[in-house]
């Protein structure tokens, strides 16, 4: 999808359809009044107050007129932005992703919307023409994202061939030009995320992981570095190679480094990896296994955050691990009962082999604190059921040794349109992860799953300010109007958010 910037006032835009947004409860202005009038009152005998009640302004609404070349655009799409006083980023993501989609849907290659008056309307003190103009682009490239790469190019949904943005005032260009383009980049990244996590387990192992990675690397220009299997057994990383030798596919640890300030410490990002989570020798029932070749989101929300921050030149060191491996039963499988050294010297009692992310990511998380010396780490991770259980498909569940990065992390959540939720995590709840044989088990049992596996990964970061964030129910939607069905992407644009906040604190 093309996307540009243009001078000429939306009435004038020709395109196979022009976008324009409503207030609730309110009747149209700014450009939806102009091209209103042009239409001969067609948008306000049923919108707003004249209405009755086919068009409020809520949001989610989108109504299609046909202008029969009153205006050069073909169609007008009047989209509800809800409350006026509510706007932002969030609400027209939401709004622009879902119009991108309703278009579409209805074989529209060409597009074009409007920014201006929104601000002059809200008389806000502050222009967000930023913020808002990647809002409406990083919205519309998340809409145009399907999973269908397996089919047939004539069974596929296609994407808008173009969106164009209009802002005729000149002194706003550069700002406007600037959102898009921040847009651009994290709805790009954010893709490229939801591409990793549906790529079948037969298609991506943890070596084609390591491959995307290094192509990744070269085009945003990061640096690389990936550990094999060999360099894990002289580091001693015995956790992520017990859960690893059970399959053909040899496990990898990808680094991705992020540093405009040499010498200086940086925040770490850490992705469970696990490219098909069998459950191995506890093997998982067939139904639903399938949907655990996304049991990788983790480590391919790393690498399209690490991504973006290098394209966006973030000015903060920040290091992105993706810790690989895949979980099958075999003959040389690890079992319950094993005991495993992780590269920190603690050992585990393996309870269940279906708990293998918490031991893929402690000696990732030990690499992060001890060799790379971060002084920041937040991992995201499809870690358990219970979370889903605990917090559902929208909210993710968060566990943290430190208050201050526990407060950064919701603020950059926030800021981005995700949900965070932090979990307890009382001291009580260690006694369910306490081993008889060895340090540690690696699963405290169904109650209280979720925490009880943060409290696990606890053992690995020492006092390090850390954040681990279980993505297993925010990893994939049912779908939106916004949002194809599969894969999200979450926690891409969380983790740009943090580390722009980081940098400058
Ligand atoms: N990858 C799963 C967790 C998961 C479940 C992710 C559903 C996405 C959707 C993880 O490896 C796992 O199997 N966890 C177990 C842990 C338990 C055995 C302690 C679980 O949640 O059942
Ligand atoms: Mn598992
Ligand atoms: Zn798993």
């Amino acid at each position: 999808m093309e996307i540009t910037l243009e001078s000429t006032p939306l009435i004038e835009t020709a395109a196979d359809a022009v976008v324009v947004g409503l207030f609730e409860g309110e009747p149209p202005d700014g450009d939806a009044a102009e091209i209103n009038r042009a239409l001969g009152n067609q948008i306000s005998e049923i919108a707003g107050l004249g209405g009755d009640g086919e068009l409020t302004g809520k949001k989610g609404e989108i109504a299609l007129f046909y202008t029969q070349g009153r205006i050069p655009a073909r169609r007008v799409a009047v989209v509800g932005l809800g409350k006026r006083a509510e706007l932002n980023a969030n609400v027209l993501r939401e709004a622009s992703g879902a119009a991108a989609r309703f278009l579409r849907d209805r074989k529209v290659k060409t597009v074009a919307t409007a920014l201006h008056r929104v601000f002059s309307a809200k008389k806000q003190t502050k222009d967000e023409g930023g913020p808002f103009a990647a809002a409406i682009v990083e919205g519309a490239i998340l809409g145009m994202w399907e999973p269908g790469s397996y089919q047939a190019e004539t069974e596929r949904k296609g994407s808008l061939d173009r969106l164009t943005l209009v802002e005729p005032d000149e002194k706003r260009t550069e700002m406007v030009s600037g959102g898009m383009e921040r847009g651009r980049t994290l709805g790009e990244s954010a893709n490229l995320a939801r591409t990793l996590v549906n790529e079948p387990g037969n298609a991506l192992p943890p070596e084609a992981v390591a491959d995307r990675a290094k192509q990744i690397a070269s085009e945003a220009g990061l640096s690389i570095e990936i550990l094999d299997e060999d360099v894990m057994f002289r580091l001693g990383m015995g956790a992520i190679l017990a859960v690893s030798v059970g399959s053909e596919n040899r496990a990898r640890l990808v680094i991705l480094k992020h540093m405009p300030n040499p010498g200086e410490p940086a925040l770490a990002l850490v992705g469970k990896g696990i490219t098909f989570d069998t459950g191995g020798i506890s093997i998982k029932p067939t139904e639903g296994m399938g949907a655990m070749k996304g049991d990788m989101a983790g480590a391919a929300a790393v690498l399209g955050a690490m991504r973006a921050i290098a394209l966006l030149k973030l000015p903060v060191n920040v290091v992105g691990l993706a810790s690989c491996a895949e979980n099958m039963p075999d003959g040389k499988a690890y079992r319950p009962g094993d005991v495993v050294t992780c590269m920190n010297g603690k050992t585990a009692e393996i309870i269940t082999t279906d708990a293998e992310g918490r031991l893929v990511l402690a000696d990732a998380l030990t690499y992060a604190v001890r060799n790379l010396r971060a002084e920041h780490v937040v991992d995201a991770a499809t870690l358990t059921g219970a979370c889903v259980i605990a917090l559902g498909h929208t909210t993710t569940g968060a566990v943290s040794n430190n208050a201050e990065l526990m407060t950064a992390v919701n603020q950059a959540a926030e800021a981005a349109g995700e949900y965070v939720w932090e979990l307890p995590h009382h001291e009580e709840y260690k006694k369910q992860i306490k081993s008889d044989i060895a340090d540690l088990k690696n699963s405290g049992g169904r109650p209280g799953g979720a925490i009880t596996a943060g409290l696990f990964l606890r053992e690995f970061v020492d006092e390090t300010p850390w954040v681990h964030l279980d993505i297993a129910g925010t990893s994939t939607t049912d779908g939106t109007p916004a949002l194809a069905k599969g894969p999200t992407g979450v926690m891409v644009r969380t983790f740009v958010k943090l580390a722009e906040s980081l940098q400058q604190s």
